[in-house]
């Protein structure tokens, strides 16, 4: 298929080319989109087949449920059975923002969007791009991350381009990501709100207009073999480089020597690693992603899929306990080394 590629930095100026992307949706077909978070590969929410067809581009399991995309709190009202005590509270402080909400679904909501479940996630980007879309199309618009399933999600048009080029019916050429990673997903359906998925919205966040959060035990943890996730994609293998990926973690004199003793180890091999501090190391390929969280996060997946690029058979990234994003970019990191951490 060919794939239409529509540069847009911003809606002001490209109307009639969000109208031509709005258009794409609303005639069954899919198109991959900016957020502030990652791209997003969308489909009209009440479209079942164009739904099926975001799996098949992705090569996504089927169980796996997607995000509704909003523009509106009106849409909103459509999507959910009624509104939670604690949805209404987190959609008042962080919508539009990097936040996902979990709450119980209405039957408008296609079950293949939910994979069958009796909940339905929400989703208000405050990405001018994307909300215009949204808008355009007048329909909640469903949307995973736009990569191939197992890859790293995109935070760059190339990103998308490279997996999805020729298997989507649009792609949108619009900016870098600002933060880097996926949203925060929060179950708002009980009394205490679930940390699904961390983000750049973080627990204290939360914390500050609602007293008590719990954090879901699969952030940090792996999902064992006969275990069904309250998070259906956290038993995915995820954010994953060709090149295996060990987590390096602890204070950052630790991490360095535990680093420097590895590639000794391992002088067969084409080493990359990823550091966060001002350790230096004696490897082929050296990323350093910055001094802060935020930073982390923003180039995390940059990161990953420069390292496969660059031809990286194994990297070691630091890690080294932190606030704010530090959660969300330990939970990728994790993910992305299948849980291969090793602590000093
Ligand atoms: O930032 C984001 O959230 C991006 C952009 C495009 O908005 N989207 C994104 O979608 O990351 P995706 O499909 O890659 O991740 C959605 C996650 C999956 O882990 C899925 O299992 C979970 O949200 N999810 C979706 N619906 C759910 C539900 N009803 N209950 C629990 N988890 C759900
Ligand atoms: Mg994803």
């Amino acid at each position: 298929m060919d794939t239409l590629i529509l540069k847009i930095d911003t809606p002001k100026g490209n109307e009639s080319k969000i109208e031509a992307a709005a258009k794409i949706i609303k005639s069954g077909g899919l198109v991959a989109f900016p957020t502030e978070t990652v791209y997003g590969l969308g489909a009209d929410a009440y479209n079942s087949e164009s739904i099926k067809n975001i799996y098949k581009a992705k090569g996504r399991p089927s169980d796996n449920p997607l995000i509704l995309h909003i523009s509106n709190f009106d849409m909103m009202n459509d999507l959910c059975d009624y509104l939670p005590e604690n949805a209404k509270i987190l959609m008042d402080t962080f919508m539009p923002g990097p936040i996902t909400i979990i709450v119980p679904k209405s039957d408008k909501v296609p079950d293949v969007v939910t994979a069958g479940l009796k909940t339905v996630a929400v989703r208000f980007p405050s990405d001018k791009v994307a909300s215009s879309l949204i808008e355009a199309a007048n329909v909640p618009i469903a949307a995973p991350s736009a990569n191939l399933s197992g890859k790293p999600s995109p935070t760059t048009f190339r990103h998308v381009f490279d997996d999805l080029n020729g298997r989507v019916d649009c792609i949108i050429e619009g900016c870098d990501c600002e933060c880097g990673v996926e949203s925060t997903v929060v179950d708002a359906t009980g009394d205490v709100p679930v940390i699904l998925r961390p983000g750049i919205i973080t627990p204290a966040d939360i914390k500050e207009v609602i007293p008590s959060v719990i954090v879901d035990k699969n952030v940090l943890e792996a999902v064992s073999i006969d275990e069904t996730p309250k998070c259906p994609g956290m038993k995915y293998k995820h954010y994953s480089p060709d090149a295996d990926v060990y987590v390096v973690e602890g204070d950052s004199k630790s991490v360095k020597k535990e680093i420097d003793r590895l590639i000794s180890e391992n002088s067969d091999k084409t080493i990359g690693v990823m550091t966060c501090s001002d350790n230096t190391y004696e490897a082929e390929i050296l990323i350093n992603v910055g001094s802060t969280f935020d930073k982390y996060a923003h180039s995390l997946y940059t990161s990953l899929r420069k390292f496969d690029e660059l031809g990286a058979d194994i990297v070691f990234a630091e890690f080294s306990e932190g606030e704010g994003a530090a959660l969300a970019v330990k939970n990728r990191l994790y993910k992305s080394a299948g849980h291969k951490v090793i602590h000093v």
